[in-house]
């Protein structure tokens, strides 16, 4: 009930018609009363950083509906690599109660200077802290990431593109992945077994040109078992959020399970989160 009087509330603001749809929507999907993301109003802008966009509201949503598991972990750090405007790592400290005396970590990395800079004053405008860094991946943070990062997230440049896009200066290298998507979320798999805790979780983002079913082969083969926590289809691309962790046997379990959030609660989930972008719109 709580959670209707705060969705109530922003309503007030909008049109009669709007209001209709928010509070339609606040009755099945606001968050728990306590839980916060970030606001898509006060996330950073920079022409070449990508905007909160589908894959980093299912990243969210994943987190959203993995709190009480991320709580119970108790992580003391969170890493997300590629952050962008800041919009994930943001939301990821308000989920797990970020605040100044708060024990937990989080640290964010990215290629792009300008997406350091955007995700510092995203960070600032929520009053969470976080350490970011200008990174290719983890690159000059192994020693100090050596097997201590609790909860991973990666939204990667997934998009099939010639190779040549891959790496570029710009905003093509929040999309550009290369054959199949693949090489950035490659090298990534590639160093995740240095840098997991053995509590840790790592979730990523995919389309079904990256093969997901491939990708949790390849991590199951590391020792690790897989799960879909999110599956949503925008007009443009079927997107997973797919989460890894440790396990004594991997070959014991099966292919990656279903998604824990259901179609139909996710595409639901999904429309109230993009009204709920197109209602505060960025400056
Ligand atoms: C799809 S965007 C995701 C941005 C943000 N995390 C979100 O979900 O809205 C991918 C991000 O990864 C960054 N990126 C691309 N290649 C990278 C690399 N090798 N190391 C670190 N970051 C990289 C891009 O600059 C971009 O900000």
């Amino acid at each position: 009930m709580d959670n209707l009087i705060v969705c109530l509330i922003e309503a007030k603001d909008t049109t009669t018609v709007h209001s209709k749809i928010v509070l339609t929507s606040a009755l099945f999907f606001a968050p728990s009363p306590r839980t916060r993301i970030a606001e898509v109003r006060l996330v950073g802008r920079h022409p070449e950083v990508y905007e909160p966009c589908d894959d980093s509201f299912a990243l969210v949503d994943a987190l959203l509906a993995d709190k009480a598991q991320l709580e119970e972990l108790k992580p003391s750090l969170c890493l997300e690599v590629g952050c962008g405007s800041g919009y994930v790592i943001t939301s990821l400290a308000l989920i797990l109660g970020n605040c100044s005396n708060s024990e937990v970590q989080f640290l964010a990395t990215d290629v792009s200077e300008a997406a350091v800079h955007t995700t510092c004053s995203t960070l600032a405008a929520h009053h969470v802290n976080a350490e970011v860094v200008v990174a290719d991946l983890v690159s000059g943070l192994e020693k100090r990431l050596d097997k201590v990062v609790d909860v991973l997230v990666f939204n990667p440049p997934y998009v099939p593109t010639p190779e040549h896009e891959v790496g570029v200066e710009g905003i093509a290298s929040a999309w550009a992945g290369g054959d199949r998507g693949r090489m950035v979320i490659d090298r990534m798999l590639s160093i995740i077994d240095s840098l997991l805790s053995s509590k840790g979780i790592f979730y990523l983002v995919a389309v079904t040109e990256n093969n997901p079913g491939e990708i949790c082969q390849v991590m199951r083969c590391k020792g690790f078992a897989s799960r879909i926590v999110v599956q949503r289809h925008t007009d443009e691309e079927s997107l997973h959020v797919l989460k890894f962790w440790r396990v004594d046997d991997p070959l014991d379990q099966e292919g990656p399970t279903t998604p824990s959030v259901s179609p139909r609660t996710s595409s639901l989930h999904r429309t109230f989160s993009q009204r709920l972008a197109r209602l505060v719109s960025f400056k």
